[in-house]
């Protein structure tokens, strides 16, 4: 059993209070909030061995350390085995860019891509306008309103020989739904196309693991999983060292550097490998086992808490009719789910629930969330969806404080006209 009480603790933030209440984070999908172990990597490097890398003076051989430290944590997270594999950069979006301009630049007319309906902007649009660049075609998984999940055959109509990339979302930071990549994946390799993985949403969610994922490359950000504001891409090796990214002259050519362009933010990536500590910590004491073995305990005791928010979460709706749920609510379905709901509500906008919802201190977010291709898809611009988001650290009773809220403000009239 998760020991949420203990897990709130440690994460300053959760004391906040409004109006005498305590505030109820439910906007995960847009930031997690951070535990005091991480404030305090970033603090301790940038007070005790800040500098740049490549020097042969301490601070400097000291903050090579901590990059490389680093990439062995996020190996852990991510289940490879070769750190190198392994670069730094501002966010998902700056590396996205980057890799789908590097990859366009082998594309031609008569090349195709695949991206999917139910993505973030992020994975979708850098590969649609390099597609353009290269006069490359673009084809569309399109999503089933009904439960927000990929149509698969539309992708299998989508995908032949040539395909030349697929980019998927492992988990939706809209609907919650998880994708069934690694089969996705395994199809994508029978046509020779390579498989780029969005895992911004599912990082805080699940354990991951790029050998089973079968991708060739995958992203996330460390701010989705109580980490700083870094973001982080995986690769298979050979593609890293094959593929030429643009790069400053004086700057390696060897990996992951080559992929790291300007000065990172080291004081952030010492707080990468401060996160993926607090979340092996779940999974018990450094002395008790593994890293890696901690993550996957970590990760499935943090499953059923969610599970059980999510269950918690749809039976309460059920009682409320005004909401309409974007996404899976079988309740023996969960397990095709992270806890992110989108809700749209009979008479009222996205916003004016999220605002009354923020006024009785319970902190969701309103509109598309990025997630345009989605929005756009089911019908849902111009005001897109209330988007409620738990993260382990959420209880029931914030639920049904939520749930409390939203019954109460879902039947009262309209203020605006
Ligand atoms: C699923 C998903 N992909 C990509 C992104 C973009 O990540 P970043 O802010 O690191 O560029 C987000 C951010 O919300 C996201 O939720």
């Amino acid at each position: 059993m998760l020991d949420v009480e203990t897990i709130r603790g440690r994460f300053p933030a959760l004391g906040r209070r409004k109006n005498g209440q305590s505030v109820a984070y439910f906007d995960g999908p847009a930031g997690s909030q951070v535990p005091e172990s991480v404030a305090e990597a970033v603090a301790w490097y940038l007070l005790h061995t800040n500098a740049n890398c490549g020097a042969p003076f301490a601070t400097s051989r000291e903050t090579d350390a901590t990059l490389a430290s680093a990439r062995r944590a996020m190996s852990d997270l991510l289940g490879n085995d070769d750190p190198d594999e392994i670069a730094f950069g501002p966010n998902m979006t700056t590396l996205t860019f980057s890799v789908s301009r590097t990859l366009s630049q082998n594309w031609q007319p008569g090349d195709e891509i695949i991206v999917s309906r139910l993505d973030h902007d992020a994975n979708f649009t850098p590969w649609v306008l390099a597609a353009e660049r290269a006069g490359a075609t673009v084809r569309f998984i399109d999503v089933h309103s009904e439960d927000c999940t990929l149509d698969q055959e539309s992708y299998t109509n989508a995908l032949s020989e040539k395909t030349r990339l697929v980019a998927i979302g492992l988990a939706s930071n809209a609907a919650g739904t998880i994708n069934p990549v690694a089969k996705m994946a395994e199809q994508a390799q029978s046509v020779g196309a390579l498989v780029y993985v969005d895992a911004v949403h599912a990082a805080p969610h699940q354990r991951m693991d790029v050998r089973s994922l079968r991708c060739d490359f995958l992203v996330c950000s460390a701010y989705k999983f109580f980490g700083p504001h870094v973001g982080i891409l995986w690769g298979k090796r050979e593609l890293l060292e094959t593929l030429l990214p643009d790069k400053l002259r004086p700057a390696p050519m060897s990996v992951p550097g080559k992929w790291m362009t300007g000065t990172q933010n080291h004081e952030g990536i010492a707080g990468v490998e401060a996160a993926v500590d607090y979340l092996a910590a779940i999974g018990g004491s450094p002395d008790e086992a593994p890293r890696r073995e901690r993550l996957n305990r970590a990760f499935e005791e943090i499953g059923r808490h969610e599970r059980q928010l999510s269950d918690h979460f749809l039976r309460g709706l059920l009682g409320l009719p005004q909401f309409q749920v974007w996404g899976i609510t079988d309740g023996s379905r969960l397990g095709e789910r992270v806890p992110t709901f989108s809700l749209t509500h009979s008479s009222k906008t996205p916003r004016e629930l999220s605002e009354q919802l923020a006024e009785q201190g319970l902190f969701t977010w309103s509109g598309n969330h990025y997630a345009l291709p989605f929005t756009e898809t089911l019908g849902l611009e111009p005001n897109g969806t209330l988007r409620v988001g738990c993260l382990h650290y959420n209880t029931i009773e914030e639920v049904d404080r939520l749930l409390e809220s939203l019954r109460a403000i879902g039947a009262s009239p309209r203020r605006h006209a």
